[in-house]
């Protein structure tokens, strides 16, 4: 018999699943290293994407066993994971033997621990469109067991509009963290659609972020090595190794385009967002691309 699927509670107001919470003690006095970078995202807006470019230009030429032995989430974990049976984000996280370490974290700005910004580390932020976000959620949640239950689609989206998900609103999330930018000079905001529109662009503004010098052919072998069908075929990236995922029910990489929304919003579902949206979004100077 399959486990039951975890339920949402609030959690310092936001809607939270154990597993992100259970290491709450070890997650909130985590000591960060000046260095560490941090990767910050709602979930499904392109986490894994910009991680493996981030540990390639960090390592790809310093440490290449690790891009073929070491899963994706080992070598940059997921800080408030805990997982049954699994080492917690903080161990493996403190277990790292790289510098920088590169952290993964899909917390809401105000839940960070505080030595992160104590050290004034260096944060890559990446947003997605709201409504290829939701697409990407909807059936990450239908694949993987530690997800709550998402539905049929027309209540997902609802729940979705309404904030009711692990991590809490996109809307919370993304114009969250795009305020700390303008009083943390150290936030690289990055959206997925210019990832998808020109990766190699995209590179070179991280590496001008972070003050690396990787040389032209190295950035392009990195370009080259990201496109989604090489990661997909790649086994340390691509999630195979996840047990709790069922890849039958739908793959980690799934489609990875910008767009897809439109093979799932119906009119009425498309116009009822488009309202909901420009009320919570009009405040904000953060505009998205929802086609490239
Ligand atoms: S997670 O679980 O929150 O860490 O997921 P995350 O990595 O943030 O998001 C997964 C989505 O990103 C897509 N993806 C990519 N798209 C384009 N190119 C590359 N290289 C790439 N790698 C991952 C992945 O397919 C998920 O999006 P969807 O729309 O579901 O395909």
């Amino acid at each position: 018999m399959k486990p039951p699927r975890p339920t949402l509670f609030d959690f310092h107001g936001v809607p939270m699943t154990h597993i992100f919470t259970d290491d709450w003690e070890n997650i909130e006095h985590f000591q960060a290293r000046p260095d560490d970078i941090l990767i910050a995202t709602y979930p499904k807006a392109g986490t894994t994407w910009v991680s493996y470019i981030l540990d390639l230009l960090y390592f790809s030429q310093t440490r290449p066993d690790r891009q073929t032995s070491v899963p994706i989430y080992e070598r940059v974990p997921f800080l408030e994971n805990k997982k049954p049976n699994h080492p917690s984000g903080t161990d493996l996280a403190n277990g790292l033997d790289t510098s920088p370490r590169l952290i993964k974290t899909h917390l809401p700005v105000q839940l960070i621990p505080k030595s992160f910004w104590e050290h004034k580390c260096r944060v890559v932020y990446v947003a997605r469109n709201a409504k290829d976000n939701a697409v990407s959620y909807f059936h990450f949640n239908r694949m993987d067991s530690v997800q709550p239950e998402p539905g049929d689609w027309n209540s997902f989206l609802q729940n979705y509009m309404e904030g009711q998900m692990a991590f809490g609103s996109w809307f919370d999330h993304v114009t969250g963290w795009w305020e700390r930018k303008q009083t943390h000079p150290k936030l690289h905001y990055m959206l997925f659609e210019d990832m998808v529109e020109d990766t190699g662009r995209e590179i070179d503004k991280l590496c001008s972020f972070l003050g690396l010098t990787s040389t032209a052919a190295e950035k392009e072998q990195i370009r080259h090595q990201s496109q989604f069908d090489n990661m997909k075929k790649d086994d340390m990236a691509n999630y195979s190794s996840a047990i709790v995922m069922d890849f039958k029910i739908s793959p980690f990489m799934r489609k990875g385009k910008v767009g897809d929304w439109k093979n799932h919003f119906t009119v009425a579902q498309n116009e009822q967002f488009d309202v909901e949206y420009h009320k919570k979004m009009n405040n904000t100077t953060l505009h998205f691309r929802t086609e490239v």
